[in-house]
């Protein structure tokens, strides 16, 4: 990356605590253009200075450096795999103390609250205790505000059966909101899971299930190992590692987690 852009990047470090010098050069360069282009700045000194005068103009940066496609339910068969064969054993091994789940780089929640709807689900069949602490957490400060509104529009809820729809949301507005319920069994807080260091609101040390999707691939080889290296340490034996369907695990780690099925990216610890 031109020295320039790392300028740009250091600003927004040293304002907003997120580091965007190791994501991929490629994504930076043309997501910096992006907003240059929309702020008619011509070159990255020029861009830099607006950047310094006009502090909206970091949450629009902020915006387009982090691409937050999501929905509820994303790559269905991962979250089928999860109400079937993951959730199920570990709600039961984990009855008492409660599960411990974290979704880093969650976006607006859909990931978050869709395994929220699917452990409610499970515990009302199964007549079992439905205690879980589901932690979300993201830098873009604007998508976790949206997370904690919980109110999804149409194209964030393709994968939504009409019988989920009809249970767990109730339409407002045009928008599909929500219900309490849910919403109740998430806790959304801002945190940069490049920095290696567990999020401060999650309070406990080992998480039994840990979503970490599409978030990865932004970020250079050495960072993915790095992140995927901390968060592997972070999961009990028979915990699980949720990855994004582009993304895999480094081959150190290999040996230490079995895939549930080819493909899926739900790595499971081995003892
Ligand atoms: C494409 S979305 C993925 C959302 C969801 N996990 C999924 O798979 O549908 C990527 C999210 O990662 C977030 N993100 C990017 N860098 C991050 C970082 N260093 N720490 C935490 N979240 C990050 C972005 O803000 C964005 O919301």
């Amino acid at each position: 990356m031109p020295e320039a852009v790392h300028e740009i990047l250091r600003h927004v470090k040293e304002i907003r605590a997120v580091d965007f010098n190791a994501y991929n050069a490629n994504t930076v360069k043309r997501r910096l253009a992006l907003r240059m282009g929309l702020t008619g700045k011509q070159d990255y000194a020029l861009y830099l200075d607006y950047l310094k005068e006009t502090p909206e103009e970091m949450d629009a940066l902020i915006d387009a450096l982090t691409i937050k496609v999501s929905c509820f339910f994303r790559n269905p068969l991962v979250f089928e795999l999860l109400r079937e064969y993951v959730l199920p054993e570990l709600m039961d091994a984990h009855r008492e103390e409660g599960l411990r789940v974290w979704s880093a780089g969650c976006a607006r929640g859909e990931e978050a609250y869709s395994t929220a709807i699917i452990i409610k689900e499970i515990a009302e069949k199964e007549n079992i205790s439905s205690r879980a602490f589901i932690l979300a957490t993201d830098i873009d400060r604007e998508a976790l505000n949206d997370a904690i509104m919980a109110g999804y529009a149409d194209e964030a809820l393709s994968e939504v059966k009409k019988g989920c729809l009809d249970r767990h949301f109730v339409p407002q507005a045009g928008l599909y909101m929500l219900k309490e319920e849910i919403t109740s069994m998430v806790n959304f807080a801002f945190h940069d899971v490049t920095i290696l260091k567990s999020p401060k609101e999650g309070i406990f040390s080992d998480y039994h299930i840990i979503l970490c999707r599409n978030v990865l691939i932004y970020f250079n080889s050495d960072l993915q190992k790095k992140v995927i290296g901390y968060l592997s340490a972070l999961i009990p034996v028979k915990g699980c590692l949720v990855l994004g369907e582009a993304e895999t695990l480094p081959e150190g780690l290999r040996g230490h987690f079995n895939e549930l099925m080819p493909g899926s990216k739900i790595f499971r610890k081995e003892g």
